[in-house]
């Protein structure tokens, strides 16, 4: 049995007020704001990036500057929008310059990462890039390899269907490849509606004790 919506959406408010103070790694000695990740709260649709950049630091809010303009297109063209997903990424904190994630900072904020799926119960993962397709994969294929292939995966201990896609800012880099994305992007409607494998959809196991408290407005409209 799944968790209450409102206990879960309380929870990951509790979760957004954690990871906002947090100090597990040397990213939060450089960031402006954590990007605890935006949209629906209770969505079907997962999308994980892999790291904020500059926009996205200013702003606290992930998928704002040019690749969020195409990641919004993209959904568009499937005819969907921001608000009925949850976008994320892999780590919350920008690292300087945009400069790959380590390995120790991925570690450091995997488990925000994990925690957002169980609360947030999405049947399907779409992974933006390489950092967020090997790590939720568990697997070292490359983007290039896996992208557009449904996988089926365990993630936090939930079974979802895992979509690698090719980042937007690849796509953006090279032009040729927003083809690619919308043909990847095409598979997504039909693969939420998909029945998951036998045993899919039992619950995580919810450890984390229940603290009621306030839920200030601007988290309200973070989480939709
Ligand atoms: N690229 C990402 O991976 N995430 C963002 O939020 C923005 C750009």
């Amino acid at each position: 049995m799944s968790e209450p919506r409102e206990l879960r959406r309380e929870r990951l408010v509790e979760l957004y007020r954690e990871a906002s103070e947090c100090t597990r790694c040397p990213l939060s000695e450089t960031r402006a704001n954590v990007v605890f990740g935006a949209g629906n709260a209770d969505a079907a649709l997962m999308f994980v990036g892999e790291a904020p950049g500059a926009e996205e630091d200013r702003q606290g809010l992930p998928f704002v500057g040019r690749a969020g303009g195409l990641l919004t297109e993209l959904l568009a063209g499937i005819g969907m929008g921001r608000e009925d997903v949850w976008i994320c990424n892999v780590l919350k904190c920008r690292p300087p310059g945009n400069r790959d994630p380590q390995p120790i900072e991925i570690e450091s904020c995997e488990p925000y990462l994990f925690r957002q799926v169980e609360l947030i119960e999405p049947r399907v993962v779409a992974t933006l890039g390489n950092f967020a397709t090997k790590l939720l994969s568990g697997s070292r294929a490359g983007i290039t390899r896996v992208r557009g292939a449904p996988q089926v995966r365990e993630i936090a201990g939930r079974t979802v269907f895992l979509l690698p896609l090719l980042h937007p800012a690849a796509a953006l880099r090279t032009p040729s490849l927003v083809d690619t994305l919308r043909e990847d992007f095409a598979k997504l409607p039909e693969l939420i509606e998909r029945p998951l494998p036998e045993g899919a959809g039992a619950p995580a196991v919810v450890e984390l004790a229940v603290t009621a408290g306030e839920t200030p407005a601007n988290q309200l409209d973070l989480f939709g």
